[in-house]
């Protein structure tokens, strides 16, 4: 037991493990389980780095990339839970930078992966928080209209957003229909333990009124610049630069 009287999260992350590796574990029980021992991998991490004095690390960096995974932009300091990030954080708990700080912010499909409401509205909160006056913060998503505009109607196996998203990916074979797609913005999902699954769908109508009911001024179309942004997420994507 901890101090609060919970069970503690190492003897969960333990029964979890031995659930787990019983042969006789139901498929939901499984999956179930693994998004739970993910999520007690990230609460060891954060519960570590809580140490901080206002939960604010010491840097105070100019520009600031969000969930870019793979994609480091190495003028930027990255955030994001996975390596090669400059900072492994989990922005659910909070955007760990000092107010009025950051000149810019850059993400690009990261929003869908946060719960909705809870987590992203405070991200953007956070980020209004984080913003120096005139900051800027860049938001790119799977657009949701580009994929309903193409709902109802046939769905040709060599479709474009096929081979363009998800060609790479062994679910190729379950896209059979065209509610397949539309089904994949808004909820894909995977049995590989280290997806992170799409939580909410947007599209620029809710880039707008998200950013606009965080308190920024201005929430414009952002013409994609190859500088920072990943080449594979132009297309059939929207993106929206909100100014504090
Ligand atoms: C689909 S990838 C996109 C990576 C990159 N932006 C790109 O476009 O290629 C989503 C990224 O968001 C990160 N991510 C998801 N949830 C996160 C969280 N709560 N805090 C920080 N990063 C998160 C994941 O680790 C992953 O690197």
């Amino acid at each position: 037991m901890s101090t609060s009287g919970m069970p503690s999260v190492d003897l969960l992350g333990e029964q979890i493990a031995s659930v787990l590796a019983d042969p006789a574990a139901t498929h939901g029980l499984a999956r179930t389980r693994r998004a739970a021992a993910k999520e007690i991998e990230l609460h060891r991490y954060h519960s570590s780095r809580r140490a901080w004095p206002n939960g604010r690390i010491d840097e105070k960096p100019a520009k600031v990339q969000i969930g870019g995974g793979a994609h480091r932009i190495d003028s930027f300091f990255n955030i994001d839970l996975v390596p090669p990030a400059d900072l492994l954080w989990d922005i659910r708990e909070g955007v760990p930078l000092h107010d009025d700080s950051v000149e810019e912010i850059f993400s690009e499909h990261f929003l869908e992966h946060i719960d909705y409401p809870r987590s992203a509205k405070q991200y953007v909160r956070e980020a209004h928080r984080v913003l120096a006056k005139a900051g800027r913060i860049i938001t790119g998503v799977p657009d949701a209209a580009f994929a309903l505009s193409q709902h109802p109607g046939p769905l040709d196996t060599t479709d474009e957003t096929i081979e363009r998203w998800y060609a790479k990916r062994d679910c190729r074979g379950d896209i059979n229909t065209r509610l397949d797609l539309v089904n994949l913005v808004f909820r894909d999902q995977d049995d590989d333990p280290t997806y992170t699954p799409h939580l909410w769908a947007y599209d620029h109508e809710k880039l707008v009124q998200l950013f606009t009911e965080a308190g920024f001024t201005t929430v414009e179309p952002w013409t994609f610049d190859l500088t920072m942004a990943n080449p594979k997420r132009r297309w059939g994507s929207v993106y929206v630069v909100a100014t504090k």
